[in-house]
């Protein structure tokens, strides 16, 4: 077995960074395993394209060869699982998707680990991990005063999004408990930062008021997100996977419950900043109420707890900071919105919030 990371899923949002960030602070070689579907953008790594320790495997999760394939080549001490279907109103115009990636992918995989793992020899099999990244929204709704999610909430996820997950979820257990399989899972809350595309709220608020269009808030915009900056997941699951106890899941948090009305103001009154000349200033009058989502979850928190005392991980970026830095990243990155925002995400656009009503 080798030092070697596989990773599935990193030329997404929360992969990028986290490729970035392994390339920063550990010295350990890199597989990518990305089938780029529409939101995998091989441009966010475009940095690493000669670099000695990072290699990228373009390819479905669901293809066993492959997957086979690269783990025999690799001999890898883990694989760090992030590719999925990761959009509630994706998921809630179109399930299908979200069972194949989510649900089958995550076992095609875990049966390809499983058979790579038992190969092994037993000090290797005792030092491989397999980690599973997954989702707060398993754990479903929370009401105002309900306390936070904590790793032994019952599962109740509400959108085939968070069903699919959660299907993973119990995937993996099973893997521990039946074959013995050294799994961990993270549940994390709602991720921003650099790279994430913008069908999701924070990015989606930046380009269209960067362009002068209406941010559509679902419902009453008193939906409770607990965000997190994205460099917090990964410095997080590093920790996860150096030091974390085979079998057990940790919730990952911000400590940052904010509304969505919230979240949308704070990045309007970031811009009328940043940008004193904008004729759109200031673009909190572009806010518009919209036709709430099917189902959509109340209030997510989690408590972090377990990571914070077990693992000594804690949130270094607070949320004013983070959405600075999102914004800032966005205006310095307009090539990149450029590039992403296609004809197939104007169709997206157009299918989504022409229903909701609205002006553009
Ligand atoms: P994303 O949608 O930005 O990226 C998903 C990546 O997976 C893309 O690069 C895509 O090409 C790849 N992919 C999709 N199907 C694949 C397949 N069949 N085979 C191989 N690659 C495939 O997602 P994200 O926001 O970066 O989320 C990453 C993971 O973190 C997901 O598992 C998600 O459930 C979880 N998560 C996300 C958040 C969040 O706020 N974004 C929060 C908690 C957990
Ligand atoms: P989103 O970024 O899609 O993440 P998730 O559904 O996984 O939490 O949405 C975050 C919150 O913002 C959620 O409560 C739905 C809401 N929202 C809007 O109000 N308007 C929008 O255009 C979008 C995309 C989301």
């Amino acid at each position: 077995m080798t030092e070697t990371i596989i990773i599935t899923g990193g030329s997404g949002f929360i992969g990028s960074n986290f490729v970035l960030h392994w390339m920063a602070h550990e010295s350990a070689p890199l597989v990518n395993l990305d089938y780029l579907t529409y939101a995998g953008n091989p441009a966010n790594l475009s940095s690493l394209s000669d670099h000695p320790r990072y290699e990228f495997v373009h390819g479905d999760i669901n293809d066993r060869d492959l997957v086979a394939k690269v783990l025999r080549r690799h001999e890898p001490c883990g694989i760090v699982h992030f590719a999925a279907e990761s959009h509630v109103d994706r998921s809630i115009l179109g399930p299908e998707e979200f069972v194949r990636t989510n649900i089958h992918g995550t076992f095609s995989l875990l049966e390809e680990a499983k058979s790579y793992w038992k190969s092994l020899p037993a000090p290797d099999q005792q030092r491989f991990r397999f980690l599973h990244v997954s989702t707060d929204e398993v754990y479903g709704s929370l009401g105002e005063d309900d306390p936070a999610f904590c790793e032994t909430t019952a599962y109740a996820p509400n959108s085939p999004y968070a069903a699919s997950k959660a299907a993973s979820d119990h995937l993996v257990r099973a893997y521990f408990h039946t074959y013995g399989l050294p799994t961990l899972t993270t549940n994390c809350s709602n991720n921003y930062g650099p790279f994430q595309f913008p069908e999701k709220l924070i990015p989606l608020t930046i380009h269209n008021a960067l362009h002068g269009k209406r941010l559509p808030v679902y419902g009453d915009g008193k939906n409770i997100r607990d965000w997190l900056y994205v460099e917090d997941h990964c410095s997080a699951l590093r920790c996860v996977l150096r030091d974390g106890r085979p079998g057990e899941t940790y919730n990952i948090g911000g400590h940052s419950e904010r509304r969505n009305i919230d979240v949308v103001r704070t990045i309007c009154a970031v811009l009328d900043e940043l940008r004193p000349e904008s004729p759109h200033r200031p673009h909190a009058d572009l806010i518009e109420y919209v036709t709430d989502r099917p189902g959509h979850d109340r209030r997510y928190a989690i408590n972090s707890s377990r990571i914070e005392l077990e693992l000594e991980w804690k949130p270094q970026v607070t949320f004013e900071a983070g959405i600075r830095r999102t914004v800032e990243w966005y205006l310095q990155h307009q090539d990149w919105v450029n590039d992403v925002t296609t004809g197939s995400y104007r169709d997206w656009i157009e299918t989504q919030y022409a229903k909701r009503g609205g002006g553009n």
